[in-house]
C-alpha cells in the first residue's frame, strides 16, 4: 500500500528519496512522486503514474531536483483514480506546503466544501490534498507551521501518517501519524521518516516508532516528537536487526522464490528459541496457566493469507485444545457485534502489523474485554505493539506481495502456541506433545528436502499453465491448505481458481468439472486419505485432469489414480501443512512465471492494506 520517505540531511535528497521509494515497492502502487527544497528553486515536485522507473527517468534518477530536504511517495489509489495529478505530494494552491500521506482522511468533503467557499482552487479528486489546502489556509492564519499542522490535526478525522515541507522553513520537514505506521530513522548523513523500515534500511538502523496523536520535527541534526498537546516526549530508540541483504534478491529472478526457497531458515528461527529441553518456551507471552484455564472460547482474527493460517489453525487447534476455536475474517469480525468477553481470547495473525482492519477487529475485541495475543512478522508494528502480547515469526523481511514464508512461519507458530495452550490446559497427551515437538524440530530439514525437488514442480506448471479455471479440493487440513494454494495461484498468476472441501464437491462445483478441468487433489492428510480419493476418481469419471500432493506413504496409492502427483515428507498430521503448502507456492509461481506475470507486484494488490 501506499509508501512514505522523508529526509533532512546534508546530502542530495532526491537519489535518497527515490531509493527509499524503490524499496517500498513491493508495498503495491500505481504512482509515485517527491518533493524536494532548494534555496535557489524553492519546493519542486515531480510526479509520474506507473513504475518508480518512469519518475527516475524524469529526474534523471532524482540529479535534476537539487536539495537536502525532500518528501516522497508510492500511491495505491483510494480517492482518484490512478493519473499524475492524484498522485503525492500535493502541493497547497501557492505552491509553498507539500504533503504525502497515507490513509484517509474521513471528512475531506466537507472540508473541501467549506475551504473553497473561502476560494481554494483544488486540482485533484484525493483526500489528501484537502489536507495540504488546510494547512495553506491555518498557516496563512498563524504564519507558524507546526501551529498549523496542530490545528490540522485537529480539524480532520480518519488515519493518516503524513510528511510535510514547506519552502518557508529550509531545514525541517514535519511529520504526524495517527492509524498508519511511520518510523523515523536517526542515520550518520541526516535524519528519516518512513512507512516501512526496508525503505531506510540501508542508512539506519537506529529508529524511533511514532505513537498515534505525535507529531515530530526533523531536521539533519535532530528530532523532536511532540504529543498532541505540543509537549515533548522522550521516546524509546529501537535497533532494527534486518540486515540490508534480507531485502535484496541475491541472485534471484523474484524475490518470491527467494523468500520460498528461505523457509526452512526462516521456519527455523521462528522454532528453535522456542524450544527447549522437550518443552515449548514462549518467554515473551504474559499468559497465566489460571487464565488459560478460564478460557471458554478462543477466536482467531486476520486478513488474506494470515486468515488462511487460522483456518488451518482450527483444525489442529480444536484437536490440541478441546476448546471451540472461531475463524473470523477481520473485516466481518469488526462489524459483527462480536460475542467475546474476558473469557475469549483473541488471536490476531498479521504479517504486516497494519493491516487495518485486523488491527481495528483487535481493537473492538479488546474493547470487550477480550484478551488478545498477535503473531506478528514487522517488529514494533502497530498491531504488535497494541496487543496484549505479541509472538513474533521470525521471518525476515518480506518483499514479494505473495506471501510465502510469512505464512509457513504463522503456520509453525500456530502450531507451537497451540501446543503450549494444550499442555497448560492438560488436553494433549505427552506421547502426542513429545511426537509433535519432535517432528517441528525436522521439520526445517524436510521441507529443505522438499525444496531441492522444485523441478519437478516447475515441469507440471509448464503442463498446465494454460488452464483458465482451476479447483483445489482436500479435507480437513487440506482444505485449509488448498485455500491458501488457491489464493496464491490466482493473486499471482490471474487465473481463476477456488478451494473446495472436497465434501461439498457434490453440493455444486462438481457440475463445474468437464472434460480437461484442471482439479489439484490434495490428499496428504492422512486420517482422510481414503475418502481423498474418492474424490479424486469422482472428478477423475467426469474427465478432470488431477493433479495431486500427498505424502510418501501414499505416493503408490495416489500415482495409480492421478495424473500427476508431488510427493511431499511425511510428518506429523498438524505439521503436514506446513510441508504440503510449499508445492502450491512453487506451483503458482511457475505457473505465473509461464504466463509472463509481474510476480513480485501483481496487479492491483497491496502488501499491506492499511484502508478499509
Ligand atoms: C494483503 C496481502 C496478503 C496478506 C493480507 C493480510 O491482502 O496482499 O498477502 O495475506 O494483506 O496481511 P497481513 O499483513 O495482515 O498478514
Amino acid at each position: 500500500m501506499c509508501g512514505i520517505i522523508g529526509f533532512a540531511g546534508r546530502e542530495q535528497a532526491a537519489p535518497i528519496l527515490l531509493d527509499g521509494l524503490a524499496r517500498m515497492e513491493y508495498r503495491g502502487y500505481d504512482s509515485a512522486g517527491i518533493a524536494v527544497r532548494s534555496e535557489a528553486k524553492g519546493l519542486q515536485v515531480k510526479k509520474a503514474k506507473g513504475r518508480l522507473q518512469v519518475l527516475s527517468d524524469l529526474t534523471h534518477g532524482g540529479a535534476d531536483l537539487e536539495g537536502t530536504l525532500g518528501i516522497g511517495h508510492t500511491r495505491w489509489a483510494t480517492h482518484g483514480e490512478p493519473n499524475d495529478i492524484n498522485a503525492h505530494p500535493h502541493v497547497s494552491e501557492n505552491g509553498r506546503i507539500a504533503l504525502v500521506h497515507n490513509g484517509i482522511i474521513e471528512n475531506y468533503l466537507e472540508i473541501k466544501e467549506q475551504l473553497q467557499r473561502h476560494g481554494v482552487k483544488f486540482t485533484s479528486d484525493t483526500d489528501s490534498e484537502v489536507v495540504a489546502q488546510l494547512l495553506e489556509f491555518h498557516y496563512n492564519e498563524c504564519h507558524n507551521m507546526l501551529e498549523a499542522v496542530g490545528r490540522v490535526l485537529r480539524r480532520i478525522q480518519g488515519s493518516y501518517a503524513f510528511g510535510i515541507i514547506c519552502s518557508d522553513y529550509p531545514n525541517a520537514l514535519i511529520a504526524a501519524r495517527k492509524d498508519s505506521p511511520l518510523i523515523l530513522g536517526y542515520g550518520e548523513n541526516g535524519n528519516y521518516i518512513a512507512s516501512d523500515v526496508t525503505a531506510i534500511i540501508k542508512h539506519t538502523r537506529d529508529v524511533v516508532y511514532m505513537e498515534d496523536g505525535e507529531i515530530a520535527v526533523v531536521t539533519a541534526e535532530n528530532i523532536d516528537v511532540f504529543d498532541s498537546e505540543m509537549n515533548p516526549l522522550e521516546k524509546k530508540h529501537s535497533q532494527v536487526d534486518w540486515d540490508v541483504s534480507a531485502a535484496e534478491k541475491g541472485g534471484y529472478a523474484h524475490f518470491m522464490f527467494k523468500e520460498i526457497m528461505e523457509q526452512p531458515e526462516a521456519v527455523r528461527k521462528t522454532l528453535s528459541p522456542r524450544v527447549r529441553d522437550g518443552r515449548v518456551v514462549l518467554d515473551d507471552v504474559k499468559l497465566t496457566a489460571e487464565y488459560v484455564k478460564n478460557i471458554s472460547r478462543i477466536f482467531i482474527i486476520a486478513c488474506g493469507s494470515s486468515y488462511h493460517v487460522g483456518m488451518v489453525s482450527k483444525y489442529s487447534w480444536e484437536r490440541l485444545l478441546r476448546r471451540p476455536v472461531q475463524v473470523d475474517l477481520a473485516s466481518e469480525f469488526r462489524y459483527s457485534d462480536p460475542l467475546v468477553d474476558e473469557n475469549t481470547l483473541v488471536i490476531v495473525i498479521s504479517q504486516s502489523g497494519e493491516t487495518l482492519d485486523t488491527m481495528a477487529a483487535m481493537r473492538e475485541a479488546k474493547s470487550r474485554g477480550a484478551r488478545t495475543l498477535a503473531v506478528v512478522n514487522v517488529v514494533g508494528s502497530s498491531i504488535a505493539r497494541e496487543a496484549d502480547d505479541v509472538l513474533y515469526t521470525w521471518a525476515g523481511p518480506e518483499i514479494a506481495v505473495a506471501t510465502t514464508k510469512a505464512y509457513t512461519t504463522q503456520l509453525v507458530l500456530m502450531d507451537l502456541i497451540g501446543l503450549y495452550l494444550a499442555d497448560l490446559l492438560g488436553t494433549v497427551e505427552k506421547s502426542e506433545y513429545d511426537a509433535i515437538l519432535a517432528e517441528m524440530q525436522v521439520l526445517p530439514e524436510k521441507m529443505r528436502r522438499l525444496l531441492e525437488h522444485f523441478e519437478d514442480v516447475q515441469y507440471f506448471a509448464s503442463r498446465y499453465f494454460n488452464h483458465n479455471s482451476i479447483f483445489f479440493i482436500g479435507r480437513n487440513l487440506d482444505y485449509a491448505m488448498g485455500l491458501e494454494g488457491s489464493l496464491k495461484l490466482k493473486e499471482i498468476s490471474y487465473i481463476h481458481s477456488e478451494a473446495y472441501a472436497s465434501g461439498e464437491l457434490k453440493h455444486g462445483t462438481i457440475s463445474l468439472i468437464e472434460p480437461g478441468t484442471l482439479v489439484v487433489a490434495l490428499g496428504t492428510y492422512a486420517a482422510l486419505f481414503d475418502k481423498a480419493m474418492s474424490n479424486v476418481v469422482e472428478v477423475k469419471a467426469r474427465g478432470a485432469e488431477v493433479l495431486a500432493v500427498t505424502t510418501e506413504t501414499f505416493k503408490e496409492k495416489m500415482e495409480k489414480t492421478a495424473d500427476s502427483t508431488i510427493v511431499v515428507p511425511d510428518t506429523h498430521p498438524i505439521l503436514q501443512p506446513s510441508l504440503g503448502v510449499v508445492p502450491l507456492q512453487l506451483f503458482a509461481y511457475y505457473v505465473a512465471l509461464q504466463r509472463g506475470c509481474d510476480i513480485d507486484k501483481p496487479r492491483n494488490l497491496a502488501k499491506s492494506v492499511t484502508v478499509e
